[in-house]
């Protein structure tokens, strides 16, 4: 007999532990935005209703990861954690060397330290803030070269993370000899949680192959990427999420990871590679910065999160639904006329706030504005993905970015139904009254990654 199929897809689990909201009014919210210079970041938490800023870390965890941190094994070296960790992150992504990292920046800081310096050059789809960060810091070249379809916010593509592999050709015929890496982005998050094909990645393997450069994921999204490679690239339909995931891993020599997004963990991280030299030289500096390479800046019990995590992001059911939320509140909002990135990302819908903010120039941060507005709204908190983000180069001149986006993550199994929908009638509420929004200048900055603490006025 068939099994009955339902329109509606349910969150695939029941909430355990719960943590309260606390509601607060608009004239509060309009002093505390201003108190924090009008920089989200800068808000408590406490005082943001739906917490939208990013899906990095701040997922719920199953009761098994739960029941994992119990397990953990805090040894200082050789911990049956890290040996969990390590099978887990192979089944998926067989690479000789795994090692843990805090974080996905740190698995970053390691690898561009070691390949980077003056002089080199690393391409990427489109490097997320960090990876740019990490790869300047060590006074390299970051380059992006994604698809031109990637760059029209309301263009349909179904694998709109593509990197544009004729540039990329280009680039390495030129310089080959200063690129150390070729990076992919799975999901390409800066450019709207794009998917990437597996065909693209072939392509880009072939040509990192032509030229002898090795060729790099950061894998944060890895799970949604392989779930749309499954819906959208013929061929995939019926193969499994984690073949999609193996294919992935076999076309790459090495990966950076964060285990706060897909992993469905609060910590961690790791870089893992094939090239048995390189992988003793990025040892010896985790030694230095880290920790021992069988822990890397994690607690035992943070390596069982991961390991277990990694099983559930796989999972189908989930992956479904997940993709599905995602989409609801896209659908929702492109229906109310806001205009938004499209097809949706995996973790997050991204509002093209330069479209929307028209009389609002890019110097005066149309994405800044539209986020302080959804604050102020309805105590919605999400982040500029745009021109305060990415307009400031490391020579200091300041240009706008490729796009301004406002950025909807969302959290991993956190927000149910009712809260999307509630979101949906902020969003829709403050399009509605856009013209009154005014641009913003920068009122105090530091010389990279200024979002997270530059200041700002209304003008
Ligand atoms: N790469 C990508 C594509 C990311 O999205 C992030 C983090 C990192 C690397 C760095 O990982 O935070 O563990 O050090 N993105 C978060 C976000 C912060 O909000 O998108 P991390």
């Amino acid at each position: 007999m068939q099994e009955p199929s339902y329109r509606t897809i349910i969150e695939p689990f029941r909430i355990h532990s719960v943590q309260p909201i606390r509601m607060t009014t608009r004239a509060a919210r309009e002093e505390m935005l201003a108190a924090a210079g009008y920089n989200l970041f800068r808000l408590h938490a406490e005082d943001v209703i739906i917490d939208l800023l990013t899906d990095s870390g701040t997922g719920a965890m199953s009761a098994e990861q739960w029941a994992g941190i119990q397990r953990g094994d805090e040894s200082y070296a050789g911990a049956s954690s890290f040996f969990r960790f390590r099978d887990a992150v192979q089944n998926l992504f067989p690479f000789r060397h795994v090692l843990p990292t805090h974080q996905g920046r740190a698995a970053e800081r390691i690898l561009f330290s070691v390949v980077g310096g003056a002089g080199k050059v690393v391409p990427n789809n489109t490097h997320f803030d960090t990876t740019r960060a990490n790869v300047e810091a060590t006074g390299a070249t970051a380059v992006d070269l994604p698809i031109p379809e990637a760059l029209v916010p309301g263009l349909r593509h179904p694998f709109k993370g593509n990197m544009d592999v004729a540039a990329l050709a280009r680039l390495l015929e030129e310089q080959a000899g200063n690129v150390p890496v070729v990076f992919v982005t799975v999901t390409n998050n800066s450019g709207g949680g794009q998917p990437v094909s597996l065909a693209n990645l072939r392509e880009v393997r072939e040509v990192c192959t032509r030229f002898g450069v090795p060729l790099f994921l950061d894998g944060c999204r890895f799970a949604e990427n392989a779930w749309f490679v499954k819906v959208r690239e013929p061929g995939y339909e019926s193969v499994p999420v984690a073949d999609i995931v193996r294919e992935m891993a076999s076309l790459a020599d090495g990966m950076t990871m964060s285990a706060k997004k897909d992993p469905l963990a609060n910590m961690g991280g790791w870089l893992a590679l094939n090239d048995d030299d390189l992988a003793e030289r990025c040892r010896r500096l985790e030694i230095l910065t880290e920790g021992f390479p069988t822990y890397g800046g994690l607690a035992g019990r943070d390596l069982e999160a991961v390991a277990q995590g990694l099983s559930e992001a796989v999972d189908e059911v989930y992956l479904r639904y997940r993709i599905r939320s995602t989409e609801y509140l896209g659908e929702a909002l492109e229906a109310a006329g806001v205009p938004v990135v499209v097809p949706f990302g995996g973790h997050a819908v991204f509002v093209d706030a330069r479209a929307l903010l028209a009389h609002i120039p890019p110097l005066e941060y149309p994405g800044q504005v539209l986020s302080c507005a959804l604050y102020v709204e309805g105590g919605v908190r999400t982040s500029e993905i745009g021109t305060v983000m990415f307009g400031l180069h490391p020579d200091g001149s300041e240009t706008p970015a490729a796009m301004d986006l406002v950025r909807l993550a969302i959290p991993r199994r956190t927000y149910t139904q009712s809260h999307i929908d509630y979101v949906i009638e902020v969003v829709t509420a403050v399009a509605r009254d856009r013209q009154a929004l005014k641009g913003m200048r920068i009122v105090d900055a530091p010389s990279a990654l200024r979002h997270f603490s530059a200041t700002f006025a209304p003008l």
